[in-house]
């Protein structure tokens, strides 16, 4: 059984958290990337085999931690996540986490040999930003790695964000009229969050598109109603208040005493860059 390692961390305010927390809902079974794809492709080359403390920014579900686990057996992976429904399902999956922001890690310094940031940094509030990467930067040990794989692009994200949105509300406008009219909308849904979902080059699209259109029927079964406006918002609408895209050439800045390189990965459209960093 994983653990929520006691946390002396404040888990201040963050208007987002709202947002993640409503996310866990129908988060369970979806990591944001295939994690074996993620791990295969990637991952495996730029974690040294000796690296023995781990730190994982941003949790989710927990999949990508027991991905890690399993393969660095020798390596102590810890995680962090703001979204107490996030870590309930990390923790079922066997994980370690502590419920705190990025911002606010209750690591001594020098902690951690590898920190990493997945999709992490791209999407938190652009205000905490600087306090994260500083956090980061004080956990991880002299001669540590850190890699951060994130979005480049926030026009894409805007529109995944919006067409999910359009496609719900149709969903729901056309439930009003005729279940089988709002399957239609839930099935363009499901296309339309693929065809725009910065992340879907990492899953199977069939299985992507299930998977959408089965949470979305299973969301409305389970409520035995409709959803409302202001819930389908949370759950398919990220507000770009919310959402800061970082340019590789911003993080970059970001990380300048770190020996660096930039690393743009070979996706369907490339969405996804990379910084991957050791600490001087
Ligand atoms: C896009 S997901 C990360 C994707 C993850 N790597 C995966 O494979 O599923 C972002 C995660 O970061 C968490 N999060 C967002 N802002 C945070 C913050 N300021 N501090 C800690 N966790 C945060 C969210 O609750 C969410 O679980």
């Amino acid at each position: 059984m994983g653990k929520n390692l006691a946390s002396k961390a404040p888990l201040a305010e963050q208007p987002q958290a709202v947002y993640w927390e409503v996310a866990s809902r129908y988060w369970k079974d979806i990591a944001t990337v295939n994690p074996q794809w993620a791990w295969d492709s990637y991952y495996n080359s730029l974690i040294p085999d000796e690296t023995s403390r781990i730190l994982v920014m941003g949790v989710t579900n927990g999949s990508f931690m027991e991905l890690i686990k399993q393969f660095k057996p020798q390596a102590w992976v810890c995680g962090i996540d703001l979204s107490p429904g996030m870590l309930e399902m990390a923790i079922s999956r066997g994980n370690e986490v502590i419920c705190c922001r990025g911002d606010y890690l209750p690591f001594e310094d020098g902690s951690f040999d590898f920190v990493l940031s997945d999709y992490f940094l791209s999407v938190i509030p652009e205000e905490v930003l600087e306090g994260t990467i500083k956090e980061i930067d004080r956990v991880l040990k002299k001669g540590g790695s850190f890699v951060a794989k994130e979005l480049r692009n926030r026009g894409h994200l805007v529109l995944w964000s919006a067409s999910s949105l359009g496609c719900g509300i149709l969903g729901v406008a056309g439930f009003i009229f005729s279940p089988l009219l709002a399957g239609a909308f839930f099935v363009l849904s499901g296309l339309a969050l693929l065809s725009y979902n910065p992340f879907s080059h990492t899953m199977g699209k069939s299985a992507r598109i299930v998977k959408f259109i089965l949470h979305l029927t299973r969301f409305t079964l389970r409520r035995k109603k409709v959803p409302t406006l202001a819930e389908i918002r949370d759950l398919y609408f990220i507000s770009e208040k919310y959402l800061h895209v970082f340019t590789d050439r911003e993080l970059y800045s970001v990380f300048e005493p770190y020996s660096l390189g930039i690393k743009t990965e070979p996706a369907l459209i490339s969405w996804n860059f990379s910084i991957i960093g050791v600490k001087q």
